[in-house]
């Protein structure tokens, strides 16, 4: 596994080398779209929360998610990787366009959930809640919102939702027998995992270090975070992976953040941080024969 990216296009592509890759496959990464939309069928808090939300994001949330879709099928994408914050909130609306545009895509695409998709403004984070919305979002899932994956010319992409900044017991013994086979794989997420050297840049833009299994929180600042200190699988998770566990687990990939960032997790492997759909971010991941 290496990144073989040139440093001048680092935040919008990713190339990685696989030994053994049978062809070249092309992905499509594209996270925190944000886009708001909502009518008569939902209450009216939730129809004045999105126009207030498609200015607070510029605008053009929507515009931008449907070019990256058009974009996906003229690159000829072999898949797109969706994490999380597609929509601000689950209005009718929302989730009818996201459907809509998935819809769209002429190839296979995975999707998981950020801290946004399943949470109204009016509501305060908590797993209980989560798991109601749970049911929404079957029909973008494969019909399992917590976890999935995909096995592609032997590469696995594998997505998870981290999205109350855990990792539950049934995620990670499901993380761990997928990267036991031994096949190069891919990571998909919403909230990063806590990396010293993202940790500034987090702070700088959060004030809080966002990031899953992160150290340094303010207690205060944690509940109003709607957050609980990291799991004992949590922990588990990160240590798995940043103390290079397995070595076929060639890259990670997240959003959550809104600007782009790349991190070595561990010896020569990294994760990356795409710049949010809302500005018109997205990254194109080439993996090549080594
Ligand atoms: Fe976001």
């Amino acid at each position: 596994m290496r990144d073989l990216t040139e440093e001048t296009s680092v935040f919008v592509e990713t190339i990685i080398g696989i030994p053994g890759l049978k062809r070249e496959l092309k992905l499509l990464h594209v996270t925190d779209s944000h886009f708001a939309e909502a009518d008569n069928r939902d209450e009216e808090r939730i129809v004045a929360d999105a126009e207030r939300f498609r200015q607070v994001y510029g605008g053009r949330a929507m515009e931008y998610f449907q070019q990256a879709i058009r974009h996906s099928n003229e690159w000829k994408a072999d898949c797109t990787i969706f994490t999380g914050d597609i929509v601000q909130f689950p209005s009718f609306r929302n989730m009818e366009l996201m459907e809509e545009q998935f819809g769209q895509l002429t190839s296979p695409y995975l999707y998981t959930l950020g801290n946004h998709d399943w949470l109204f403004t009016h509501h305060h984070p908590n797993d209980e809640l989560r798991s109601s919305f749970y049911p929404l979002f079957n029909c973008v899932t494969g019909g399992n919102p917590s976890y999935g994956m995909i096995e592609l010319e032997g590469v696995k992409l594998i997505i998870l939702d981290d999205s109350n900044y855990q990792v539950n017991d049934a995620q990670l013994q499901f993380v761990r027998d997928q990267l036991a086979e031994g096949i190069p794989t891919l990571l998909f997420f919403h909230i990063p995992l806590y990396v010293p050297t993202l940790a500034d840049k987090t702070l700088e833009v959060w004030r809080d270090p966002i990031m899953v299994n992160a150290p340094g929180w303010d207690p205060a600042a944690r509940d109003r975070w709607g957050l609980r200190e990291a799991d004992a699988s949590t922990q588990q998770f990160h240590q798995m992976l940043t103390e290079g566990e397995y070595p076929n687990a060639a890259a990670i990939f997240c959003g959550h953040l809104h600007f782009p960032h790349r991190d070595a997790f561990a010896e020569g492997r990294y994760q990356y941080v795409t710049k949010a759909g809302f500005e018109g971010g997205f990254r194109k991941i080439t993996l090549k024969p080594l």
